[in-house]
């Protein structure tokens, strides 16, 4: 399931995140622990609103590249420009369960509610092609949707976005993280809907 409609999307994050979407962007980028001069992957970047905030942090010495299958977002993205200081961003069109990325090739991976448009059977496939693009030692961030608990809610969120996206587990994806191979060393969430976890690839 990809998007069509950049602008369309763009306003439903602005409805949706209250006015708060940059705020809490801007904090899953401090999340990230992304260090300036890194190499940082967005898999699933869509309009590109966290790539551009690791780009400000990563600053001019590091790059920032993202990933989406749908070529209207990225020409989306591509349209718009980074904060001066910034990283260049690189946009590509590609699959995260199948990354066109060479093995050990960045320092950070971030991904931002893009793992619940997969099939739950691609979700592991899709991070472990994370663990194998990141350098040992790199960071991951998977940020979610928590959907809310009441019934009614989760049914406005049924309505609007999908089954996808008001019936994802989001308790399941420490593990799924851990059996990709990663080692989780955090989470918590980020308001109004965010979910993180943040994980290290060990070893060689
Ligand atoms: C809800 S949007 C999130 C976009 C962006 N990361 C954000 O947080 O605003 C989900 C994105 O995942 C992309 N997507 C769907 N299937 C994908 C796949 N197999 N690999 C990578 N991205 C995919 C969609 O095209 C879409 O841009």
């Amino acid at each position: 399931m990809t998007i069509g409609t950049p602008r369309a999307y763009e306003l439903c994050g602005a409805l949706c995140f209250v006015g708060r979407r940059d705020r809490a962007f801007s904090r899953l980028a401090e999340l990230s622990g992304a260090e300036p001069g890194d190499r940082v992957l967005d898999v699933g970047c869509g309009t590109g609103c966290l790539t551009r905030h690791m780009a400000a942090r990563v600053g001019r010495d590091g790059s920032v590249t993202g990933v989406d299958p749908s070529p209207p977002v990225l020409d989306y993205a591509r349209g718009r420009k980074p904060r001066s200081g910034s990283a260049r961003c690189a946009y590509q069109e590609g699959i995260a369960e199948s990354l066109d990325q060479p093995d050990a090739s960045y320092d950070t991976v971030v991904t931002s509610l893009m793992l619940h448009h997969l099939p739950e059977d691609l979700r592991p496939t899709a991070l472990r092609e994370m663990h194998r693009v990141l350098r040992p030692g790199g960071r991951l961030l998977v940020v979610e949707f928590r959907p809310p608990k009441s019934a009614i809610g989760r049914h406005l969120v049924h309505g609007g976005a999908g089954r996808a996206m008001a019936h994802h587990q989001v308790d399941l994806l420490d593990d799924l993280i851990a059996d990709a191979g990663f080692e989780v060393s955090g989470h918590g969430d980020v308001r109004p809907w965010l979910y993180y976890v943040q994980a290290r690839r060990t070893g060689q």
